[in-house]
């Protein structure tokens, strides 16, 4: 038996050449001293692994249509035997992969890299980051939920404020003039052919490259990158101290992969896919969600720059990222790897790290979005348990009004706090901005019936300061 098992092995390899491919793979030489550093770029391609395996097996019973894509959702997140696990398994999976897209690319600039001869490590590392921010955006739709859609409406709405091209980058997100199944068709042909496709095809050119001009040794002061004499240098280092990468270089590699597989399948099972809120409903039209967190921070970022200058802003800012990225070095190949030497890449990375971090967290708060699950209003607060007060505040939430206002901190914060609007506003005046809406705020003129734009002006025309004086806040002490 083993010697059948053997033999058919030998007869295979002699006629695929599979260990005459792999072989020299594994034995090239790396740096002695590349440790836990060198972990990142590994662990992408183990996050990549997970997405395409969770991927294809959602695909199994998931429908790109758009009157079903949200009722298989359903049915693999509640009854498919594992369903809701695969799910978790693909959105973390995702998390990790930008995250350590991140981290790979925080390190490999970081430790100069991309300088000579590896330019095209990083001009192809680049491609694939932006491969993997698109598969973020079109992932998202295909949950075809409230949120998916209108993440997309937005996105489209904020293309077409880009000088001169705007309704052709519109027409071409949505696949037509509002979104619908065409949207979906599309962004599913993006997600699981198109975008799969070319970071195969990239993940197979940067590793090639990998292999091609070996891994970069971690940079010391002093030793400078000259083009001319490098890769004599570099092989001679090689051959003085290198080690193979299999086994002293890959374990550690084999450790970090398999702890982030722990922890993406630990936070499937426990935490679990992001939860299908409302399927789409296009007559909702005052809504901006937000999106998933990996693409917040840029969603931030658009809500919060002037309206004047945002379609220039849009169009300009991925531009000149990207050609920063991409021209990093060609520009810069030669000199100093060395962080300490280079003071400025590190101020370059902290300033990425606190800019994405504030923008995000700007939009984790997001008071320009209105907010799609509010609380209904504890009794304490709406003040009756009869009448119309009563019944105007149950429609104040049924009708939406919640969604966007606050009352007491309950609700959202698109539009004004209505806590006290007793106070401010006369019943004419409250009713007139129901009935015509503002900026912002839609017109519900013919979606409530007289008695019910009675109860809800009732309920609204009790929100006043309390009188009583124990009640008051406390006065300031002169
Ligand atoms: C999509 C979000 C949104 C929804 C839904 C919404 N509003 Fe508004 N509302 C706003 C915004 C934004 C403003 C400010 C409009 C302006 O100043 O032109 C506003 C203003 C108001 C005002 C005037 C407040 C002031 O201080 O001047 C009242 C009263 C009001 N809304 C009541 C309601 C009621 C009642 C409903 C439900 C029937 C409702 N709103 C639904 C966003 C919304």
């Amino acid at each position: 038996m083993k010697r059948l098992i053997i033999g058919s092995w030998r007869w295979l390899d002699d006629r695929l050449g599979i260990s005459a491919l792999i072989g020299p793979s594994l034995k090239h030489l790396v740096p002695h001293d590349a440790r836990w550093w060198y972990v990142f770029g590994s662990a992408t391609l183990v996050a990549f692994i997970v997405q395409v395996v969770t991927g294809v097996a959602l695909a199994f019973s998931y429908a790109s249509s758009s009157s079903q894509a949200y009722e298989t959702l359903q049915f693999i997140t509640n009854e498919a035997p594992f369903g809701r696990f695969l799910r978790g398994m693909h959105y973390f999976g995702a998390s990790a992969m930008v995250l350590m897209v991140g981290a790979h690319m925080a390190q490999t600039f970081l430790f100069g890299s991309y300088k000579y001869p590896r330019e095209m490590n990083w001009t192809t590392g680049v491609l694939l980051l932006a491969f993997t921010i698109v598969m973020g955006f079109t992932g998202q739709l295909l949950r075809w939920d409230q949120t998916a859609a209108w993440s997309v409406v937005v996105a489209a709405e904020q293309a077409g404020r880009v000088p001169f091209i705007g309704d052709f980058l519109a027409q071409f997100i949505l696949g037509g003039t509002t979104i619908g199944g065409a949207t979906l068709s599309r962004f599913f042909a993006i997600h699981v052919f198109i975008m799969p496709a070319l970071i195969f095809l990239f993940i197979g050119i940067h590793l090639m490259l990998v292999l091609r001009h070996g891994i970069a040794e971690p940079p010391v002061a002093g030793m400078v990158v000259e083009p001319a004499t490098y890769r004599a240098e570099y092989e001679e280092r090689m051959h003085k101290t290198g080690r193979p990468f299999y086994p002293e270089g890959a374990w550690r590699d084999f450790v970090f992969g398999t702890g982030v597989l722990v922890v993406i399948a630990l936070l499937s099972y426990f935490v679990g896919p992001p939860k299908l809120d409302a399927p789409p409903d296009p007559s909702v039209l005052n809504a901006d969600p937000r999106p998933d967190w990996y693409l917040l921070w840029a969603f931030a970022l658009l809500a919060l720059i002037p309206p004047e200058v945002e379609g220039y802003v849009m169009i300009l800012t991925p531009v000149i990222i990207g050609i920063v990225l991409l021209a990093a070095p060609i520009l810069n190949n030669r000199g100093e790897r060395a962080p300490s030497r280079r003071p400025w890449s590190i101020a370059v990375v902290l300033l990425s790290v606190i800019l994405i971090g504030s923008l995000w967290i700007a939009g984790a708060n997001s008071p320009w979005s209105p907010n799609f699950d509010p609380q209904p209003l504890p009794e304490k607060i709406v003040g009756a348990t009869s009448g119309p007060v009563f019944t105007g505040a149950k429609l104040f939430r049924d009708k939406g009004c919640l969604n966007c206002h606050l009352i007491h901190g309950y609700g959202g914060r698109r539009g004004p706090d209505l806590t006290y609007i007793g106070d401010q506003l006369a019943e004419s005046d409250i009713v007139i901005r129901i009935v015509n809406g503002g900026v912002n705020m839609p017109a519900f003129g013919n979606s409530l019936k007289p008695d019910e734009l009675a109860q809800i002006t009732a309920f609204l025309q009790s929100r006043k300061r309390p009188i009583r004086p124990q009640d008051q806040p406390p006065m300031a002490q002169n």
